[in-house]
C-alpha cells in the first residue's frame, strides 16, 4: 500500500447494490450529472464506479476484454471522458478468478493485458473481486488468493503510468461467514497482506441488495440486519486500518423504502466514524433533500477523511447501546453513540470511558446539529430513538490526554 494514492477513504458512486446488473452508459452519465447538481462532488464523492456485467461475454481475437456496445453505445473510453472532464475519477469492476461473480470474463491469467487494456480507456479505480479462483500448483484458497492479490499490486503498481486505487475483495471470501474459511484464521491471514497491496478491501458480506431469489424481484427487509453484520465485522478490523488503507464494509444504501431515516444516518455516521470508504448505491438524481444534506455534512464527512485515518473502536456496549471513540488530527475527540435498540432509550457515557481524564473540561459538539454544549457532571448524555446515532467531536481547552484507541478496546462495561 502507498498512501500516497488515496491517503484518506475513497468516497463515490457505485451500481451494484441498486441496479445489479441493469447498468448502461445513461444510468452513469445521469448519475455523474446529479453528483454535480446535488454537490456531492463538491462534498468529496469523486469516484463513478462500474461494477459487474459490463463487459461482453467473451474476449475479442487479440484476448482483450471488450465492452457490451448494447449498454455502452459510445464506448467506456468515452464515458471516462465524460467523467474526468466533469472532476471524477472512472472506476471499474473485474475479477480474480476467471469468471465473474455475475458470470462475465474474470482476469485470472489476463491481470496485465487487462490492467493495460483498463489503463487505455482511461480508468482510475480498480475493483478486483474474489469469485470462482481455479486452485493452481496445488495451492490452497488462501494461497491462490494471495498470489493473485499479491500478482494484481505488482501489475498495478509497476506496469502502469500510474497505480489504480485498488479495491480488494479477498478478506470477503474468507470471512467467518464464508466457505472459504477453512481453519477460522484465513480472514484475519489475508488482512494482514491485503494492507500491503491496495488502498481498500471488502472484509464482509454484500449489503442486502435483491432478494436471494432467482428473478431478481426487490424483496422488501433486511437491509438494517445487513448493515448491522457488517458493522459488526467492521469492528473487528481496526488494527489493520492507517492511512492508505482502509476497511470497507460495503456500499451506504441510501435509497431503500424499508430504510427510515434514523437508519439511514446511523449507517453514515457508523462508517464515517470507522473513516470507511463512501460510496454509494443508489438511484442519484431522485435523492431527497433530506438524503443529500446528510450525505454532505462537512463535520461527518471530516471524520471519515481525518488525517489520522483511524478507526473509531467500540469501547462499550450494553443491550441497547454501542460506544465508539477514536483520535482525530487536530486532538479532538469522536464519540459516537448507537441506539441498536427497539426502543427510545438514553444513557450517560462517563468521559473515562472514553479514556480521557476525568478532570479535564470538555465542550461537545453535535455533529449533526453542529451545535456545542460543556460537557457535564464528566459524561456525555444521549437520548435516542431505536436506531439512531449521535455523533460528537468532544475538545479541551489544555491538549487531550488521549489514550490511544485502541489500548482502550478491552474496557467494556
Ligand atoms: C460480489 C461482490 C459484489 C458485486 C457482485 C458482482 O457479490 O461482493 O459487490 O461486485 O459480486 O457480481
Amino acid at each position: 500500500q502507498n498512501p500516497k494514492i488515496s491517503p484518506t477513504p475513497p468516497m463515490g458512486f457505485n451500481n451494484w447494490a441498486r441496479f445489479m446488473c441493469n447498468l448502461n452508459e445513461t444510468l452513469f452519465t445521469q448519475t455523474a450529472d446529479a453528483m454535480l447538481s446535488h454537490g456531492l462532488l463538491a462534498a468529496g464523492y469523486n469516484n463513478i464506479n462500474l461494477d459487474d456485467c459490463w463487459s461482453l461475454k467473451e474476449r475479442n481475437a487479440e484476448g482483450q476484454l471488450e465492452w457490451d456496445t448494447s449498454l455502452f453505445p459510445h464506448g467506456l473510453p468515452w464515458l471516462g471522458d465524460y467523467l474526468h472532464t466533469r472532476g471524477f475519477n472512472f472506476g471499474i469492476y473485474t475479477n480474480s478468478g476467471n469468471i465473474t461473480c455475475g458470470l462475465y470474463p474474470g482476469s485470472q491469467d489476463h491481470e496485465e493485458l487487462d490492467a493495460k487494456t483498463f489503463e487505455k480507456w482511461g480508468v482510475d479505480y480498480l475493483k478486483v473481486d474474489g469469485c470462482h479462483l481455479d486452485l493452481q500448483h496445488g495451492r490452497t484458497y488462501y494461497e491462490e488468493f494471495r498470489y493473485r492479490y499479491e500478482l494484481w499490486h505488482d501489475v498495478l503498481t509497476t506496469k502502469l503510468k500510474t497505480p489504480f486505487i485498488f479495491s480488494q475483495s479477498a478478506p470477503a471470501y474468507f470471512s467467518p461467514n464464508f466457505h472459504l474459511d477453512q481453519n477460522n484464521t484465513d480472514w484475519y491471514r489475508t488482512m494482514e497482506y491485503v494492507r500491503n497491496n491496495g488502498e481498500l478491501a471488502r472484509h464482509s458480506d454484500d449489503i442486502k441488495v435483491y432478494g436471494d431469489n432467482p428473478t431478481n424481484t426487490f424483496e422488501p427487509g433486511g437491509h438494517w440486519e445487513s448493515m448491522m453484520n457488517n458493522y459488526g465485522m467492521q469492528v473487528r478490523l481496526s488494527r489493520f486500518q492507517s492511512c492508505g488503507f482502509f476497511n470497507d464494509p460495503d456500499f451506504l444504501i441510501v435509497d431503500w423504502p424499508d430504510l427510515s431515516m434514523d437508519e439511514k444516518r446511523t449507517h453514515f455516521a457508523l462508517w464515517s466514524s470507522f473513516s470507511a470508504p463512501l460510496i454509494l448505491s443508489a438511484w442519484i438524481p431522485d435523492l431527497t433533500k433530506e438524503d443529500v444534506e446528510y450525505l454532505t455534512n462537512k463535520d461527518i464527512i471530516a471524520v471519515d477523511q481525518d488525517a489520522l485515518c483511524e478507526q473509531a473502536t467500540l469501547v462499550s456496549q450494553n443491550d441497547f447501546f454501542d460506544v465508539l471513540t477514536k483520535n482525530l488530527a487536530n486532538g479532538d475527540r469522536l464519540v459516537t453513540v448507537l441506539n441498536r435498540g427497539d426502543d427510545a432509550n438514553a444513557t450517560s457515557v462517563p468521559i473515562e470511558r472514553l479514556g480521557l481524564h476525568p478532570k479535564g473540561a470538555y465542550k461537545a459538539k453535535d455533529l449533526w446539529t453542529g451545535k456545542t454544549t460543556s460537557v457535564k457532571n464528566k459524561a456525555i448524555h444521549v437520548k435516542l430513538r431505536s436506531r439512531q446515532t449521535a455523533i460528537y467531536r468532544l475538545s479541551s481547552d489544555a491538549k487531550l490526554k488521549a489514550t490511544p484507541t485502541g489500548q482502550i478496546f478491552n474496557t467494556f462495561s
